[in-house]
């Protein structure tokens, strides 16, 4: 039996039945799954029973894995996970609620506002893969937007304009936006700002995408505050309801999305309250995307 694709909208999201993730795919299934990937950028595998070593070996069938950052682990407890997988629930290395006023908190509220995973790395995710082992009884969803239909949807003058510029996101710019600036010396000189193309082009359909983030904090070329309100601009563009599909999550989804052409957010709940425990298994483009678009960036800027 081949997998069956259930369409959430006609364009974004969707849910695959008659798969089992747990086990080797065959050359069909993985080829019928690609195929579904690269049209509706999010796919929801309902009810999958993985441990974290077959989570990743899933991941695995779209690229290789990108390690999490260590910065986002930055306490001096053990971690829950091993260092494939991004923890993304609302948990210490004891299973326990975090605290109120834990850094990992503060950190972690950066993913409700509107981001593409590591854009804020000069090589950035291709693929994220966010498993649910608990979820929280009300809240907690979380959002995509369609960065394929965003770019569409933009006057032709704009998309002239976008075309060929550079932005630099750097996780302190988006962490700046929530109020958060304790990095330290050396995690801020390990994540540096980054250049990545504003308009990128998604090589298995040769469809544009909108990429932005609001890991931008600067658009090369432009002054600061123009660069910022043109990158609220189009933020706010880009996740209009008509771009964006909810998911709510069951206990043991498994949702995969296109980094490249989706952006997505983390929705309220009481996470002090209510444990969300949520794994992330990640995997990295093929190039920066400067270099995929042949795009020159000043030595300065490539770091
Ligand atoms: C992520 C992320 C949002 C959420 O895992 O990359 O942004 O709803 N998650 O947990
Ligand atoms: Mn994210």
């Amino acid at each position: 039996m081949s997998i069956t694709v259930f369409p959430m909208t006609p364009h974004l999201g969707a849910e695959i039945g008659e798969i089992d993730l747990s086990r080797p795919l065959s050359p069909a299934d993985v080829e019928a799954m690609k195929q579904a990937f690269w049209h509706y950028g999010v796919l929801i595998f309902p009810d999958q029973q993985l441990t974290e070593q077959q989570h990743l070996e899933f991941a695995k069938y779209i690229g290789p894995l990108e390690t999490s950052i260590s910065v986002l682990n930055a306490n001096d407890e053990k971690l829950r996970v091993p260092p494939e997988i991004a923890d993304v629930s609302n948990l210490n290395a004891r299973n326990e609620i975090w605290g109120e006023q834990s850094r990992i908190r503060r950190l972690q509220m950066g993913n409700r506002l509107w981001h593409t995973d590591s854009s804020f790395k000069y090589l950035p995710a291709r693929a994220s893969l966010l498993y649910a082992r608990a979820i929280p009884p009300i809240g907690g969803h979380t959002e995509f937007a369609d960065l394929r239909a965003a770019y569409d949807a933009l006057p032709e003058n704009k998309k002239r304009m976008l075309t060929g510029l550079v932005a630099e996101h750097a996780l302190s710019y988006s962490r700046a936006r929530i109020g958060f600036r304790d990095f330290t010396e050396a995690e801020s000189k390990n994540l540096p700002p980054v250049p990545q193309v504003m308009v990128r082009t998604i090589p298995e359909n040769g469809r544009k995408s909108l990429y932005v983030a609001s890991h931008v904090g600067r658009i090369l070329g432009m002054p600061e505050e123009e660069g910022r309100a043109l990158v609220d601009e189009l933020l706010a563009h880009a996740t209009q309801r008509q771009f964006v599909y909810t998911h709510r999550w069951r206990v043991h989804d498994l949702v995969m999305w296109d980094n490249r052409c989706c952006l997505h957010r983390g929705t309220d709940y009481d996470d002090l309250r209510w444990k969300r425990d949520m794994h992330r298994a990640t995997v990295s483009d093929i190039a920066n995307t400067c270099e995929q678009e042949n795009i020159e960036v000043t030595a300065a800027a490539a770091v």
